[in-house]
């Protein structure tokens, strides 16, 4: 199981711990010098006029207690697992491994009535919705929020505004596949004013107090650059998951400066894939939670 969205961080960890490893078991083996027969000499340096040291090795038993660290480090690395899950059946990782049989042998029956239901069936039965809720809670809340009102950057569930639609598949798609909104900065096309322009002309449509003259010098940056993904009217694109503008539900939030600072540098954000993780079962589960909280 990973614990990280992206396998980047597993194999940051996994490098750097072993090249800390090999590190230290290369400066003891450049350390190790025998003692030699006949007279020790002195090692150069000399402290106070008179004072200075022998050349012995380091002491053997000192040696000892480094190597014996280094080999609790890969007996450790390996039981822990610290290499991934080809050491799953070991440690904390089976425990979840037993846990996860029991729980699906206790829920399996329960998930499999609501599997053949249609989804909106199963949005509408207060059982399946508790338990959408538990799982939501677990797995979601803490990016949508506790009650998936959402978050800067975060969307908003509850509500009629949908980044790449509402409909049963498409929320389904979501959270399954996961999505990925990408906006590309426009910082270097329009210049500060002219990002400025159009941030104004994006605050008229959706009826926020704005300069007139600035937005209407601004529409025409908006024709030229933004429609494409925003659409003629600005009303979005779910194919894109480009949000309508023209309205009241803001992902980043409305102010001036916060529709400057999307338009300079863009936005990237991602909803992580669940289907994987999950399981169709536990999906179908969500997605009529999801639509239980916005059809209200
Ligand atoms: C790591 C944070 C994170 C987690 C965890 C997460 N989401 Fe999301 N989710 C996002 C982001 C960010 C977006 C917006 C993606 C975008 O901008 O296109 C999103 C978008 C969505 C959307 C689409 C909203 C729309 O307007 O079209 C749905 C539905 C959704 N998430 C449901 C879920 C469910 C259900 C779960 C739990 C299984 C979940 N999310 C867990 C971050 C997260
Ligand atoms: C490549 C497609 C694309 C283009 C071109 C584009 N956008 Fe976007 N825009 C998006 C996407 C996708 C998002 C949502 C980003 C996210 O999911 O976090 C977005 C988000 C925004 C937001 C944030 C809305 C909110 O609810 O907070 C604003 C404002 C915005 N765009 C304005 C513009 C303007 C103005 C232009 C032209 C200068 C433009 N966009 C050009 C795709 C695009």
């Amino acid at each position: 199981m990973a614990d990280f969205i992206s396998g980047f961080w597993n194999m940051y960890v996994m490098v750097l711990v072993t090249l800390s490893i090999l590190f230290c078991v290369f400066v003891l083996v450049s350390n190790m010098t025998k003692r030699e027969k006949g007279p020790v000499e002195l090692h150069g340096h000399v402290w106070d006029e008179t004072l200075a040291e022998y050349n012995n090795p380091l002491p053997r038993w000192w040696m000892y207690l480094f190597w014996i660290t280094i080999f609790f480090a890969i007996v450790y690395l390996a039981i822990y697992p610290g290499f991934g899950d080809k050491n799953a059946h070991r440690g904390q990782l089976s425990q979840y491994g037993t846990e996860m049989a029991q729980a699906e042998e206790k829920y399996g029956p329960i998930f499999a009535k609501y599997r053949d239901m249609d989804v909106l069936a199963v949005a509408a039965d207060p059982e399946a919705n508790a338990m959408g809720k538990r799982m939501f809670l677990t797995y979601c809340a803490q990016c949508h929020g506790s009650a998936a009102q959402g978050a800067k950057s975060f969307p908003n569930l509850t509500d009629d505004e949908w980044l790449w639609g509402g409909d049963p598949e498409t929320i389904k798609a979501t959270i399954t596949g996961g999505r990925m909104g990408v906006m590309t900065p426009f910082g270097p096309v329009l210049g500060a004013e002219g990002v400025k322009d159009v941030a104004n002309y994006v605050r008229s449509l959706s009826g926020l107090a704005h300069d007139s003259l600035r937005a209407q010098r601004g529409k025409e940056g908006f024709e030229t650059n933004c429609v494409a993904c925003h659409g003629a009217d600005a009303t979005g694109n779910p194919l894109l998951g480009a949000p309508n503008l023209t309205n009241k539900s803001w992902l980043y939030g409305s102010s001036e400066a916060t529709i400057i600072e999307t338009i300079t540098h863009g936005r990237t954000n991602q909803m992580p894939a669940f289907g994987e993780f999950l399981g169709e079962d536990k999906v179908h589960l969500l997605t009529a939670y999801v639509l239980s909280l916005s059809k209200k």
